[in-house]
């Protein structure tokens, strides 16, 4: 291992730079202008496989974005790890509040600002990075290695769901390894061992058939915009409860064992609060924060429009209103199951003044798993060292929609080795990495083969 490390010690400047020429391609899978863009992340995947002296590198087509894929199996008798990431990202708007362009990145304080940075480009980057050490330093991995790098996961990674059931024994593996979460906190090594799912949709209410002047007609006909605020209120009660009848009953209780062990973690709710810039925090009566977020689901608006949203006013009783509503879902609730009880629920409470139309934009299962599996002791012990202190072990209120799909079609453990951090503005304006992780995470990474290849 020794000389291993030595070579990602020296090259770290390298790699810095690659990853630049990375973070400059705007892979926006939302967005259908940046089709082209898309195509780019994935030759840049592949051009990296292919420098890291990986085999049967293939850039896949699918409906949507591409797939790109590479392996080496030269290690018989030896595991197998898939390791999966993803090279999309999320749109950059509010573009004005970032301090430098999202797609041109900057180094400030050991951290690279760019759209993509923690999530997920830098993070999975750290992966090819120390197999490359490994071929370039005696040409062999200790273990055998699949790539599987999409370009969906941001909108649901639906095209991926069906090539891993068509090719599930092209992908047979031992391990999944994804780095696409956090650490628990800043230089803290951590292993996550549960993710939340989702079920994602949208409410679009009509009233009037035209918008209608809100002097002649207000407070004669059904406002569509505080019809659609009266219903979202209904979906949550005072004590933080969701209301959608039925909504509970899959629901996971949390051992006292697991509770006790997140009652260990060192958290502070001041300072989560300060640091988000709130006087106080808000959720579901008899749970803590990070109980809220990882073990207990939630209801959130994600966006509400309609109306006159411009400067100034307008006086306007509009026709439409829509609301974009996400539930985190938790073991063992299902995403369809989820959106079927909502909308049967918002159809039943919606007054006859308005028509509903409910659309479902997307869903990820949810999943908990033992953090006992060899591959995560290995992963684990992989970590400590290139960290030089205890790994600790968390769940997650986030999704990544194929997780669930990984352990129900290949049946083996997931280990999320998580680099980045939640206060790095994945999803939001100055998104940035911290450089000291990835050089970390590469190290993980080359430990971690090493480590599981013994176990
Ligand atoms: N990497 C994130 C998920 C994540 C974030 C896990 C923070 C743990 C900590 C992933 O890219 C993501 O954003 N997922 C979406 C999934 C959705 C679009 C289906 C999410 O959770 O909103
Ligand atoms: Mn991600
Ligand atoms: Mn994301």
């Amino acid at each position: 291992m020794k000389n291993i490390v030595e070579h990602i010690n020296s090259n770290t400047d390298n790699y810095i730079n690659q990853l630049k020429d990375f973070l400059r391609i705007q892979s926006i899978s939302t967005l259908p202008d940046h089709k082209k863009d898309m195509t780019e992340g994935a030759e840049f995947v592949a051009n990296s496989f292919k420098a890291a002296g990986m085999n049967n590198v293939k850039v896949i087509k699918t409906k949507g974005h591409p797939l790109v894929y590479a392996d080496w199996l030269n290690a018989p008798g030896k595991p197998t790890v898939l390791i999966y990431g993803h090279y999309d990202v999320q749109p950059v708007d509010p573009i004005d509040l970032w301090d430098s362009p999202p797609f041109d990145p900057v180094i400030k304080d050991g951290k690279i600002y760019a759209r993509g940075a923690t999530d997920d480009k830098g993070q999975m980057f750290v992966h090819i990075k120390s197999v490359e050490a490994f071929l370039k330093n005696g040409g062999t991995l200790p273990v055998n290695v699949k790539f599987l790098i999409e370009g969906e996961e941001e909108i649901g990674s639906h095209n991926l769901d069906e090539f891993v059931e068509i090719n599930k024994k092209a992908l047979k593996c031992d391990t999944i390894l994804i780095s696409d979460t956090a650490l628990y906190a800043t230089g803290v090594p951590t292993l996550t061992y549960g993710l939340r799912g989702i079920a994602y949709l949208e409410v679009e209410l009509t009233g009037p058939n035209r918008d209608l002047h809100s002097g002649t007609f207000g407070g004669a006909v059904g406002n569509p915009i505080n019809i659609l605020a009266e219903l979202i209120t209904k979906l949550m009660n005072k004590n933080g409860r969701i209301t959608i009848p039925g909504f509970y009953d899959d629901v996971l209780k949390i051992s006292s064992k697991e509770r006790a062990s997140i009652r260990a973690l060192k958290f502070s709710g001041q300072k989560y609060a300060k640091e988000l810039g709130v006087k106080e925090l808000k959720g579901e009566k008899n749970y803590s924060t990070l109980e809220r977020t990882w073990v207990r689901p939630s209801l959130d608006c994600n966006g509400i429009f309609g109306g006159f949203t411009g400067k100034g006013a307008k006086t306007v009783l509009p026709s439409k209103a829509t609301a974009k509503i996400s539930m985190r879902l938790v073991p063992n609730q299902e995403p369809k199951k989820i959106a079927e009880l909502f909308k049967k629920y918002i159809h039943q409470i919606a007054p006859k003044s308005v028509s509903v139309k409910i659309n479902e934009i997307h869903g990820a299962t949810p999943f908990v798993v033992s953090p006992n599996a060899k591959s995560i002791e290995a992963a684990s012990k992989a970590m400590s060292i290139a960290f030089g202190r205890k790994t600790v072990f968390m769940r997650e209120g986030g999704s990544i929609p194929i997780v669930a799909s990984f352990l129900k079609k290949l049946k083996v453990p997931p280990v999320l080795m998580g680099l980045g951090l939640n206060t790095e503005n994945l999803h939001s304006p100055n998104e940035h990495f911290d450089l000291k992780h990835f050089h970390l995470g590469i190290l993980s990474s080359a430990y971690f083969f090493d480590e599981y290849s013994k176990s």
